[in-house]
């Protein structure tokens, strides 16, 4: 994609850090912004902070690790502006241990959101944007983590998503869509992701 103004951005974990930061510079090119979070509060503060700039935005509270929250984002985004251009598979937590010290409820929070959420983001988007038939843009973030051994449930996670987004970006080549895939493999980003507990539901908080 070379052309952004008017295209539609949806942006999971867009009410903060990386996320927010996406949201900015798509604002800045013009486009309609669509921003996904689980924290409400700073959902709706990022909505109206973007606005105030004159930006087209709308947000939906999403739990990417529930696919039927995943489904109603989508809904939301083609009621709202009838498309959808670039996808941002953003939201992500962190936990860190011993891969053998991790609860169950650890195991489950982390993947749910970090892989389980991609791979929702792909199985309900793209049909959307094949069907469309324009030029669009996926990109997952991964992490360096994504691509060192090392780190984990999150790094374990963070590998499935380069391996996840390899794999998608080689089947739409093959079948000769206009979908692009990148992924994202920041390195430390002083955001608030050292505080993702804040966001952790109470159907994953770890039991002593
Ligand atoms: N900050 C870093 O150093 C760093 C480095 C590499 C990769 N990353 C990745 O960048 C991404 C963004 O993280 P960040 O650093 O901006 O952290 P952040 O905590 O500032 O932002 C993450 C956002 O995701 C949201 N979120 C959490 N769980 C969610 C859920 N279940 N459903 C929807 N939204 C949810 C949070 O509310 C928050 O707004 C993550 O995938 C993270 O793993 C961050």
């Amino acid at each position: 994609m070379k052309e952004f103004k008017d295209k539609v951005a949806v942006i999971t974990g867009g009410a903060s850090g990386i996320g927010r930061g996406i949201a900015e510079r798509c604002c800045q090119e013009g486009m309609k912004v669509v921003l996904a979070d689980i924290e409400a509060k700073m959902l709706s503060h990022t909505e109206k902070e973007l606005k105030s700039t004159g930006a087209t935005v709308i947000s939906v509270l999403t739990d990417v690790s529930k696919v039927d929250d995943i489904k109603a984002f989508a809904q939301k985004t083609l009621d709202t502006f009838g498309a959808v251009h670039l996808l941002f598979n953003n939201a992500g937590v962190a936990v860190s241990t011993y891969l053998w010290e991790y609860t169950f409820a650890d195991l489950e929070w982390v993947i749910g959101v970090n892989l389980w959420g991609v791979i929702y983001g792909v199985r309900i988007f793209v049909p959307i944007m094949l069907k469309q038939d324009t030029k669009c843009h996926i990109i997952n973030t991964s992490s360096l983590a994504g691509l060192i051994l090392g780190n984990g449930i999150y790094g374990i996670s963070k590998q499935g998503i380069v391996a996840l987004s390899e794999s998608l970006a080689a089947e739409l080549s093959y079948i000769k869509s206009k979908i692009k895939v990148s992924v994202l493999c920041p390195g430390f980003v002083k955001t608030r992701i050292l505080e993702c507990q804040r966001n952790r539901p109470s159907e994953v908080k770890s039991h002593p």
